[in-house]
């Protein structure tokens, strides 16, 4: 349990990517992913089996607040303690999930539950109340959003070429209407915290909203990170043994421009410009940028060599990066000094594709300061 837990309390409207983006924020994090529309479904699952009128509101309040809705480890929902698998997602229960999601009497005891799980935890959670109701002192608030139209494009390539899929216009005018609705009922309406970052996602891949997500995260608790996954942290071994320095950058006096390193230096690094990673043939992957309070990796395997994560930059700090082979130690701010043990691979330099120089790109839009 982290001492001062950071909670990312994602809200917006439906179609946004939520689900997916707050996935993957916990994922990459390595912290709890709390899915709030499982519990309301797991609800939805019991009224049906147990034969509750689906017209008696006090009955299906009654029925629910007696219930315990809990996870596995594998993330699947229980309800008490019985596992429903995708049940969860049938069309005939996502058709009744209203009487649940619109009764104030379930609402009240799902988010007690809500809160129970997430309490002393880091955790991403997402839903329509995460940042107004279950988590309004969440350290991080976004409210994702999308236009209409750029919700409706994305829902049309997802059906491919279905002969028979409704138009990105009418699909356009079936979200604005479902939008108003949520956001004008009259229980557990759709609401943009005031403090809520607006993170408005047309034009932007899943991987940017994702990364810029992290980093305005990282930046409000650099701490976050304590306990992302060694898996994650995959780089290369330096060429030479001993310390050596692979970036250096300053936000204070004078700041220094961004600067780009790879564990293996190669020529074509080109400070202040991010076009490139290093490859090591048969070993791991490795870029370092770093800026003042973040320090950026680009990891991977030679199959998957660009997986740009975030660290928290913290002096003195060391970061085992693979255990008994590299590791990398922060000396100041701004300086970050890589040590091997390991020596004798050779290596090349690689362009970065559009869509990690693109979540690269993200990051520095986040961390470079604006005010120096
Ligand atoms: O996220 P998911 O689609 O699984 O959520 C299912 C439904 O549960 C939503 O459409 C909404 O009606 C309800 N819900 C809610 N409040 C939440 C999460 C989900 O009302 N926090």
């Amino acid at each position: 349990m982290s001492q001062n837990p950071m909670i990312i309390a994602i809200d917006g409207p439906a179609g946004a990517g939520k689900s997916t983006v707050t996935r993957q924020v916990a994922k990459t994090l390595g912290i709890l992913f709390l899915d709030t529309g499982a519990m309301y479904r797991a609800a939805t699952v019991g009224l049906y089996d147990a034969g509750i009128n689906p017209d008696d509101a006090e009955a299906i309040a009654a029925y629910v607040c007696e219930r315990d809705i809990s996870f596995d480890s594998t993330g699947q929902v229980l309800l008490d303690g019985v596992g429903l698998g995708e049940r969860i997602r049938t069309p005939e229960i996502t058709a009744e999930i209203w009487r649940v999601a619109n009764n104030p009497g379930c609402r009240g005891h799902l988010v007690d539950l809500q809160q129970a799980i997430v309490r002393g935890r880091d955790a991403a959670l997402e839903g329509r109340d995460a940042t107004t109701v279950i988590c309004p002192n969440a350290g991080l608030k976004v409210y994702l959003d999308a236009s209409p139209e750029e919700r409706a494009r994305r829902r049309v390539a997802e059906w491919g070429d279905m002969d028979d899929a409704p138009s990105i216009e009418q699909v356009a005018a079936d979200i604005r209407k479902r939008d108003e609705s949520d956001m004008n009922r009259e229980v557990g309406a759709l609401q943009q915290a005031p403090d809520a970052v607006h993170c408005i996602t047309d034009g932007m891949s899943p991987q940017a909203v994702i990364a810029k997500i992290i980093a305005w995260a990282v930046k409000r608790r650099p701490l976050l990170l304590d306990s992302v996954y060694a898996d994650q942290l995959l780089v290369g071994r330096s060429r030479e043994p001993g310390y050596v320095k692979v970036a250096q950058g300053s936000v204070s006096n004078p700041p220094a421009p961004w600067q780009l390193g790879f564990t293996n230096p190669t020529p074509q690094r080109l400070p202040g410009q991010v076009t490139h990673y290093a490859r090591n043939a048969g070993g791991r992957q490795a870029g370092v940028l770093c800026q003042g309070r973040a320090v950026i990796v680009l990891a991977g395997t030679e199959d998957t060599p660009t997986l740009p994560i975030a660290l928290p930059m913290l002096p003195q700090t060391w970061y085992v990066i693979e255990e008994g082979v590299w590791h990398a130690v922060v000396q100041e701010s701004g300086t970050i000094c890589a040590w091997a043990e390991a020596s004798g691979l050779t290596e090349d330099a690689y362009e970065l594709d559009d869509c990690a120089r693109e979540v690269v790109n993200t990051y520095l839009s986040v961390y470079q300061p604006e005010d120096s």
